[in-house]
This record gives structure tokens, sequence and C-alpha cells, in this order.
């Protein structure tokens, strides 16, 4: 089991343990996190699941050249540590992975 800390625009830590493979976005959909949006489903074309991860982000895959593009599209500021979060799966090596959700979406 891997843990997901999301930071939502509030200041509110939702802690949710989750099964390896566990998909960012869709895990906060799930629990009802706040600030995720994710009009396009996860599809990489909207960019309103912006988030900033805050610990784990060297065991992330790298940024891919589609969601490169979108988050400059983002509509909060793009930061060294975006992402996007419908892209990002938590893989086993992970223990912790901490992501503050960006406070604009859409
Ligand atoms: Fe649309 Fe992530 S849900 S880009």
């Amino acid at each position: 089991m891997s843990t997901i800390v999301y930071v939502e625009p509030g200041g509110q830590r939702t802690t949710i343990e989750v099964e390896p493979g566990a998909n960012v976005m869709r895990t906060a959909v799930g629990h009802g996190v706040a600030g995720i949006v994710a009009e396009c489903g996860g599809a990489a074309m909207c960019a309103t699941c912006h988030v900033y991860v805050e610990d784990g982000a060297d065991l992330l895959p790298p940024l891919g050249e589609v969601e490169d593009e979108m988050l400059e599209s983002a509509l909060a500021e793009r930061l060294s540590n975006s992402r996007l979060s419908c892209q990002l799966n938590v893989t086993s090596n992970i223990d912790v992975l901490v992501v503050r959700v960006a406070d604009q979406q859409s």
C-alpha cells in the first residue's frame, strides 16, 4: 500500500491509502478531494487536474510531451513541480506521495 496526501486549496490535508497503480486524479475525485475538476476525464486535454508534487516527485515517471504542453495552459501558475494528476499513477516503490492541489483550475 502507498499513501497519497492531498493538500487542498483551503489547506485541508486528506490522506488516502491506495493500491499500486492507483491514479492520483481518479483517487482524488473518488474521495471528494476539493479542487480537482478533471473536466476531460483524464485524457490530458484540460489541465484542470493540476497539482504541485511536494514529496515523492523523484519516483514518478517523467513529464510527458502532451502533459508538458497542457501544463502551459493551466490557469494557476506553473511551477517546476507542476504535474497533471491524471497522468500520475502510484507505483509500489512510492511510500508517500504529497500533492498540493492548484488553487485555480478553470
Ligand atoms: Fe484533464 Fe487531467 S483530467 S488533463
